[in-house]
């Protein structure tokens, strides 16, 4: 993909207001009025000043600009989120934190499986990262530059636990009281994510989430977070993914530790995980002396109505509820659906009423992480009441393959959560797109492809809070480029660009769209 810069230059001369009106039209300065007039047109900075000048040059091209066109810089009425709506960034402490050795941090899986050959794009891996373990002043100060009143950020396990369970580690713990000090201090207020994949690697050698040994190693890690941190960290997430860490980590193997389990083996991970997060949730509950709200941060896979018919629409939440059966839906309904129990068969996971009741412990809210479509799907009158349909080789995506380009995914997936469960408070925990971000020659870095990506999300996120859905905050992955599992440094998803020879941070052009909608808590 070519840089923006090497597309025409267009960047390099921004429309300046206070340039003189033309009064002559050489054909000279009419290949200028052209060339201004389309700056104008693909400027971000294309506002109300901008508009006039536009206006000028229109005039000095003989043609006239409209009045019936209401200027674009007009805050639209129809385009604003509901008051108190919470805006943030989210990331997590192993894809920014580095500083791996240091301070008594134990190793988690994905120091292990980084190291393995050729698990990881370019060799990479996350010793340093975004040094945000040293830098995270800075990083907070980016935040508050955004304008953001929250940001979700993830607590490494074996920095707190060295061993997964045990005797805690003083060091560790300090870094995340300067941590959320410093954001309090800042006016943002810090969501936490107890799970982001770095698994202690002495629990991953007892068995990992395979093992219910973990599971409760898990619940009384969140309940020690909630103690220490509860009086200034007033929202806990669970688990982040249970859907990628578990299918990838102990199904295919792709992602740590690095397991392709056979099938009945994999159903009783996946029920650890949601266990782990019941069980995590009323530790939470049972240490911390405040209000605290804890619900989990899952990526929810959404089916789609392919054409937006009543039956279809039916049909999707059918088939949304049956494609999560095994993550949202047993948290949140406290069963595993028939189809899902019999599809298992003799694989099935061994459980007990009381466990479903505590993977089913009522949640204060619910996260999801919403991205690309997880399926199309039309009504059918056969069982199960929809067919899926397969997307074309045209169809669009982002710089990631994975990353298919579907906005509408971010009007159904929480519609469908406060249709389907009845839920009451939504928020969304990750959205945000990988770009082929090159700094141009004057150092700035024009992700139009992000801008367009995210704009075109946030109106379908518009679209569900005006129909009464009830989300209450999103978090743009990410704050920062950082450390994207397999892909290494090779990919990045931040709306900071980040030089990883010197870790300097610079605001790309999505940072600004970001901030000027954050400021008017509509989408611009
Ligand atoms: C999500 C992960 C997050 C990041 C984004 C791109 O699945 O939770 O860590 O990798 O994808």
């Amino acid at each position: 993909m070519q840089s923006a810069s090497s597309r025409g230059g267009t960047h390099s001369a921004k429309l300046n207001a206070d340039d003189q009106p033309f009064t002559d039209m050489s054909t000279s300065r009419k290949a200028d009025a052209t060339s201004r007039l389309r700056d104008a047109m693909t400027s971000f900075r294309f506002n109300r000043r901008a508009f006039a000048a536009t206006a000028l040059t229109l005039a000095a091209l003989g043609l006239t600009a409209s009045k019936e066109v209401r200027e674009p810089d007009d805050l639209q009425p129809d385009s604003e989120f509901p008051k108190g709506f919470r805006w943030g960034t989210a990331t997590s402490a192993y894809q920014i934190e580095g500083a791996t050795q240091e301070d008594g941090r134990g190793a988690s899986i994905w120091d292990t499986f980084s190291r393995l050959p050729g698990k990881i794009r370019d060799g990479d891996n996350a010793d340093i990262a975004d040094d945000h373990y040293h830098r995270y002043k800075e990083d907070v100060a980016l935040m508050k530059a955004l304008g953001v009143s929250t940001y979700r950020f993830s607590i490494a396990w074996p920095r707190l636990f060295p061993e997964g369970r045990g005797a805690p580690n003083p060091k560790g713990l300090a870094f995340y009281d300067r941590l959320v000090d410093e954001l309090l201090a800042n006016g943002i207020m810090p969501f936490a994510t107890l799970y982001h994949w770095d698994l202690p690697q002495a629990l991953q050698d007892r068995g990992g989430w395979e093992s219910r040994d973990t599971v409760e190693a898990f619940a009384d890690y969140a309940g020690f977070v909630a103690a220490k941190l509860g009086d200034r960290v007033g929202h806990f997430f669970t688990l982040n993914e249970m859907r990628t860490f578990i299918e990838l980590g102990y199904g295919n193997g792709s992602f740590a530790p690095g397991l392709v389990l056979p099938k009945a083996r994999l159903y009783q991970a996946r029920h650890h995980a949601v266990l782990g997060h019941g069980l995590a949730v009323q530790a939470v509950r049972a240490n911390s002396r405040g209000n605290i709200k804890v619900g989990m941060a899952e990526n929810i896979m959404t089916a789609l109505p392919a054409v937006e018919t009543l039956k279809n629409i039916h049909a999707a939440e059918l088939a949304t509820r049956e494609m999560n059966a095994a993550y949202l839906t047993v948290m949140l309904e406290g069963r595993y659906t028939d189809a899902y129990l019999a599809a298992a068969g003799a694989d099935a996971p061994r459980f007990t009423e009381g466990e479903l009741r505590t993977i089913s412990t009522p949640v204060d809210f619910v996260g999801i992480n919403v991205y690309a479509p997880g399926a199309y799907v039309e009504a059918s009158d056969a069982a199960p009441g929809y067919t899926a349909i397969p997307l074309p080789r045209s169809y669009p995506h982002m710089e990631s393959r994975w990353l298919t380009f579907g906005p509408d995914t971010l009007y159904w997936a929480p519609r469908q959560v406060a249709r389907l469960w009845g839920v009451k408070d939504i928020y969304i925990t990750e959205n945000g797109t990988s770009a082929a971000d090159q700094p141009a020659a004057d150092g700035k870095v024009y992700d139009i492809d992000r801008v367009m990506f995210l704009r075109q999300y946030l109106a379908q996120l518009r679209r569900a809070t005006s129909e009464g859905v009830p989300v209450r905050g999103y978090f743009v992955w990410s704050l920062l480029d950082n450390f994207e599992w397999l892909e290494g440094y090779s990919i990045r998803f931040g709306l900071h660009y980040v030089d990883y020879l010197t870790l300097k941070r610079t605001p790309k052009l999505s940072a600004s769209f970001y901030k000027k909608v954050i400021a008017r808590n509509a989408l611009v």
